[in-house]
């Protein structure tokens, strides 16, 4: 049931939020102490905000549904993405949620990431104009676990989605509860495309290590790819594993380089690209990401985006005819 001409190459519903990210606090970090960073950040943050800003700025067609508060973190999210060519025309807005925050600390070799989930918590399946999701030749979901207002409909809706043609990505991000089940076990034989991180995949898999990760999980998703930060990317396809080797680089921060991987990734996808090529473009703009601070600093930099993708050579996405 494919449509002919779809009005958008891909779909998301998702989250929005702003990340707060203060750079240069001491690796130690004593309670009760006033500990003093060196810069400061505030840039539109969230998994599916960052994608669907991202991917639309590689040249997809982006439909982006969320829910926002009626505040000032709301407005300025809202004009960052609106920034980018994504469709913003079905975001709901006006309830009386408070849109969510995310503080990122870097210190030392390690971040703490602290989210205060506020209107994230809030979008149902309910509030989603499934024509508008629908017409699409992809959809994709970020952060199922934030996302909890969805659970309830959810696989009615990708089961929906699959009937009109579409394909499905899953990127699950971190679980807070770290249980790794519920929604997630009934929509994984839904889902086309897998895009874990490396701890993610084995806390999927209930494992230790990666390699035994995908072996599960290839009997059940088609095509995975495994992001494994400095070390590149892993892909697996049915029996079929490559791994991709990551760009040189030195990263300001590697906030929000999964989400912009994806990016990467489903560009070349839905160009019809292999896995590999695929895996290799997502390194690209995942190292593109860690050029600037948070996950789209970068690209809203469009000397350096351009003149970045160029140099490493990333395959531009051209659409179907
Ligand atoms: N230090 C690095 N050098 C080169 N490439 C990197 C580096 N860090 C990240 N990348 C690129 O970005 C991709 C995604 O990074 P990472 O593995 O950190 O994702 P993630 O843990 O899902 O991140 P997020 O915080 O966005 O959810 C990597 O697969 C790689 O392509
Ligand atoms: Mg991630």
């Amino acid at each position: 049931m494919s449509q002919m001409n779809p009005r958008f190459d891909v779909t998301i519903a998702g989250e929005v939020n702003l990340d707060l990210i203060l750079y240069g606090l001491p690796e130690n970090m004593p309670l009760d102490r006033e500990l003093l960073g060196s810069d400061f950040q505030m840039t539109l943050g969230s998994s599916s905000a960052i994608l669907a800003h991202n991917l639309s700025l590689l040249g997809a067609r982006v439909g982006f549904v969320t829910r926002v508060g009626d505040d000032d973190m709301g407005r300025i999210a809202m004009q960052r993405l609106g920034e980018s060519p994504v469709d913003l025309s079905r975001v709901l807005s006006g309830g009386s949620a408070k849109t969510g925050v995310t503080i990122l600390l870097p210190h030392g070799r390690t971040r703490r990431i602290l989210t205060y989930p506020g209107a994230m918590f809030d979008l149902t399946v309910a509030d989603l104009d499934v024509e508008f999701l629908a017409s699409a030749r992809h959809f994709h979901l970020s952060s199922l676990f934030l996302q909890k207002g969805l659970h309830p409909g959810l696989p009615g809706l990708l089961r929906e989605l699959k009937r009109r043609g579409l394909t499905l990505s899953l990127d699950t991000n971190d679980d807070p509860e770290d249980r790794w089940d519920g929604v997630l076990q009934e929509i994984l034989p839904l889902v086309d495309l897998l895009l874990p991180n490396d701890d993610e995949i084995r806390r999927i898999a209930r494992t230790n290590s990666v390699e035994e990760a995908l072996d599960r999980l290839s009997a059940q998703v088609p095509l995975i790819a495994v992001k494994c930060g400095s070390t590149g990317a892993l892909v697996q396809q049915g029996s079929r594993r490559i791994q991709v080797p990551p760009l040189a680089v030195t990263p300001v921060d590697t906030i929000g380089a999964g989400d912009t991987f994806n990016a990467g990734f489903l560009s070349a996808w839905l160009a019809g690209a292999a896995p590999e090529v695929c895996a290799q473009a997502g390194n690209i703009t995942g190292a593109l990401s860690t050029q600037r601070p948070g996950g789209t600093e970068a690209f809203r930099d469009a000397q350096l985006r351009d003149s970045f993708l160029v140099e490493h050579g990333f395959p531009r996405f051209t659409r179907e005819a």
